[in-house]
């Protein structure tokens, strides 16, 4: 019966490809066996006691290996790209020589020096809108800036706060703007890596007694040298659960935060009702946030302006026709749950091109253009679910015709 049981393991092994744990479970069973046959009782329950332990120890290890991995995993997805980095050290050591107090020096030369130009390029070009956000960046590049030539001079130059909080719907940019903000904030000097590490509330707090401060130290460690970037931040506070662990993991951010600053910068982001909420319990919190951007929920126009800029940055382009049907495409997705800004516009596009794809490959003999390859007609648009209904079929059909059936309210 046994050898029954250990084939059938092996087996499983084989078939699932869970070749090692079908290993260990026929190694365990045979010690099992053997303890039961040869073992007196006592000395049984207690062979098979020290197995159960040491198989729930290796589970929890495997556990707090794979959360370990999926932390570094996030680090690696959104480290600055190797060869710019490199550069902008370079540049960032040729240009900190010490200057004589009857010197001049334009800020114009130092911003060059620095090599930020790209990162501004990169925000001002690929990012539609946000004006406000983009004139905070300039206004935290600029204080650096100086900082840098002021102590070229031999003048004093606190390093000043740079902790921010990110506040807006979801799909309005703030992850794409921390990316850049880390880019600046590592090629101006401020920070020695310039990474970022994306967490949210799992990341850093545990479930029982013991388990939030290694995990909150081991983010920490993870993103010292550039931008810790917390995610739905108000989730690390949950007001009248006294067995929550969210406080330790906040106390640790808020002494890391005021002695370390010179060496990671914290980046708040989500809703701003709850972020707001968050504060007022947490004054420590607040008190540490130097900035504060807001993002916006973008209008209309702007959310076509951003479908152009990606159609672009993939080679597609709409249709005069396609333009119209994806305009009452977005009047639509705006009023419904879960519209996610930018994020759905990008998720519309992907499917359009699939569909795109899929009608060019319904005839397989038809010779296609250069031009046919990279124009989204309206069908393509118009296929989407949302206009499932034959009424709102019918409104767009006509919109696209030149005749406008659904009213612009956002914009
Ligand atoms: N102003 C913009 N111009 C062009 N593309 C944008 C703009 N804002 C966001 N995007 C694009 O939209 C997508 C979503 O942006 P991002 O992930 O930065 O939003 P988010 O605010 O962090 O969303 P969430 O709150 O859901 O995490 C990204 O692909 C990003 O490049
Ligand atoms: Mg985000």
């Amino acid at each position: 019966m046994m050898r029954l049981v250990t084939l059938e393991f092996v087996m499983y092994g084989f078939r699932r490809k869970h070749l090692k744990p079908a290993l260990l479970l026929l190694v365990l069973l045979v010690v099992l066996s053997v303890g039961y046959s040869d073992l007196s009782h006592g000395a049984f329950v207690l062979l098979f006691a020290s197995l159960l332990f040491l198989a729930i120890a290796a589970a929890f290890a495997r556990n707090a290996m794979t959360q370990a991995h999926a932390v570094n995993a996030r680090v690696a997805m959104t480290a600055p790209p190797r060869g710019r980095k490199t550069g902008a050290v370079a540049g960032r050591r040729k240009r900190s020589e010490a200057l004589s107090p009857d010197a001049t020096v334009t800020l114009a030369d130092e911003r060059r020096a620095a090599d930020v130009e790209d990162v501004f390029t990169a925000l001002d070009r690929r990012l539609v809108g946000l004006v406000p956000v983009k004139k905070k960046v300039e206004e935290v590049a600029s204080l650096l800036l100086v900082d840098r030539v002021r102590q070229r001079f031999g003048l004093q130059a606190p390093r000043p706060s740079l902790h921010m909080c990110f506040t807006g719907d979801p799909g309005t940019g703030k992850t794409t703007v921390a990316l850049q903000m880390a880019a600046l904030l590592h090629r101006l000097g401020y920070l020695e890596k310039g990474h970022l590490v994306h967490v949210m509330r799992d990341d850093l707090i545990g479930e029982y007694i013991g388990h939030t401060a290694p995990k909150t130290k081991r983010v920490l460690e993870k993103a010292m040298g550039g931008v810790l970037f917390i995610d739905e931040a108000y989730y690390l506070y949950r007001p009248g659960d006294s067995k929550d662990y969210g406080q330790e993991c906040i106390d640790i951010l808020l002494q890391v935060m005021e002695n370390d600053r010179d060496k990671l910068v914290v980046i708040l982001a989500g809703y701003r009702d709850r972020m707001d909420q968050f504060f007022a319990s947490n004054p420590g919190m607040s008190s540490r946030i130097a900035h504060h951007l807001d993002f916006v929920s973008y209008t209309l126009d702007e959310l076509l302006a951003i479908g152009r800029v990606m159609l672009d940055g993939s080679s597609y382009y709409l249709s005069d026709e396609a333009e119209r049907a994806f305009r009452e495409y977005l009047t639509l997705r705006m009023e419904q749950p879960r519209f996610a800004n930018a994020r759905s516009v990008r998720n519309e596009l992907e499917r359009a091109r699939l569909r795109h794809a899929h009608r060019l490959a319904a005839d397989l003999e038809v010779s296609r253009s250069k031009d046919d390859l990279m124009r989204i007609e309206a069908a393509d648009i118009l296929a989407s679910p949302l206009f499932a209904s034959s009424a709102l079929a019918a409104a767009a059909e006509l919109a696209v015709a030149g005749k406008p059936a659904v009213a612009d309210r956002r914009t």
